[in-house]
């Protein structure tokens, strides 16, 4: 079931009747319904609570009619398992209650037991793909250890990523440490959630883009190579980061069948450098979804025609879908995608 689904098959690089698209973050605080359910619980009891996370993760495939779900959770819930305090303030902000200063901390984090430490996690997964019979394929995701490491360092977001940087090139057996780590734990999540059945899954580098492409190479692309070898299963994997347009021919080394980019580089020319044995997912800017229809659909046609046809595009925004997103044109976009690719 879901094995034929256009998403799949365009992670393939085989030919479909018309382009794909979903869009990061699709289920959240632009809806409603999203809001509502919101008032009446925190972030964190929504990801653990599977009933209530299974509803939200359908929402934007009956309101938005995307080609594919994710599941509705975050990069950082793995990270609790390992012995890390997590909360969401107000507003959503992820904060790390005991950010990693140095040997000792590092020494503590332990693996995890997907079963055991993430089980809501993997119920949410039952449910929605009981609930989906297959419609639309679903897709599981982790963050990648350089992106985990920076909130485990950082405590939340940063701007400079100086402490991480210092980790990374001041104490490099300690960056080894765990950036090791972080790899075993995210194979091990990853493998969970296609045993519970993820149909595709998709890498969040989200940060790894503050990087010079030779310390990418050096302190970060073998694990993340490690990652994507090792989660053997073969589902279709989407590497994705943001602000990498300098060194996405080293993200595409560290594996991957589709690259996500980001809106900073031309879809067209990107996808020629990196070569076509790799499919492509992006590019929109998620601040034109604030502008009117008509703008909204001359920005998808230009990256439609960027993409030139090609098998091996899945249509989504460059990052994340912004709250003050209007729902109707989150809509519209996905109805333009699919009207102006129609082949
Ligand atoms: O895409 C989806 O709809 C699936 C669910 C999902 C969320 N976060 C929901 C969420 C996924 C796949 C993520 C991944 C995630 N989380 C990433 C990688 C993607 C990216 O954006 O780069 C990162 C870096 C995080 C960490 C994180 N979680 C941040 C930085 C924030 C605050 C973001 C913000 O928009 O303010 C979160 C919270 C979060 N994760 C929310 C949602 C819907 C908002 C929480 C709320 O309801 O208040």
């Amino acid at each position: 079931m879901g094995g034929d689904h256009v998403f799949l098959r365009a992670c393939r690089r085989e030919a479909t009747e018309y382009t794909p698209v979903w869009l990061m973050r699709q289920a959240g605080r632009y809806m409603e319904e999203y809001r509502e359910i919101r008032r009446k619980v925190g972030f964190l009891d929504l990801c653990k609570s599977p009933d209530l996370a299974a509803e939200v993760t359908l929402l934007p495939v009956r309101k938005l009619g995307v080609d594919a779900a994710i599941i509705f959770g975050d990069i950082l819930l793995p990270l609790e398992g390992m012995g890390i305090g997590l909360e969401f303030a107000k507003g959503g902000k992820p904060l790390i209650r005991n950010p990693i200063r140095g040997k000792t901390d590092i020494e503590r984090l332990r693996p995890i037991e997907p079963d055991e430490h993430v089980p809501f996690f993997l119920k949410t997964i039952e449910i929605v793909r009981r609930e989906l019979e297959g419609r639309v394929p679903l897709i599981g995701f982790s963050g990648a250890p350089f992106t985990l490491a920076s909130y485990l360092i950082e405590g939340g977001h940063s701007t400079d990523y100086s402490k991480t940087k210092g980790l990374m090139l001041g104490a490099p057996s300690l960056w080894r440490l765990l950036m090791e780590k972080l790899t075993e734990v995210t194979i091990r999540y990853l493998r969970a959630q296609v045993h519970r059945g993820a149909q595709s899954l998709q890498l969040f580098d989200s940060w790894v883009g503050c990087l010079s492409p030779w310390d990418y190479e050096a302190h970060v692309l073998p694990y993340s190579r490690r990652v994507i070898q090792e989660v053997e299963e073969k589902v279709p994997l989407i590497h994705f980061s943001v602000g990498t347009s300098g060194f996405l021919h080293l993200i595409k080394e560290a594996g991957g069948d589709v690259i996500g980019i980001d809106w900073r580089t031309d879809l067209g020319g990107t996808w020629e450098r990196l070569g076509y044995d790799v499919g492509i997912q992006g590019n929109l800017d998620p601040s034109v979804l604030l502008a009117s229809r008509g703008v909204i659909e001359a920005h998808v046609r230009k990256i439609l025609e960027s993409a030139g046809n090609r098998p091996g595009h899945i249509f989504n925004l460059g990052h994340g879908i912004l709250p003050e997103t209007p729902v109707e044109n989150a809509i519209f976009l996905v109805e333009t995608v699919h009207r102006l690719s129609k082949r």
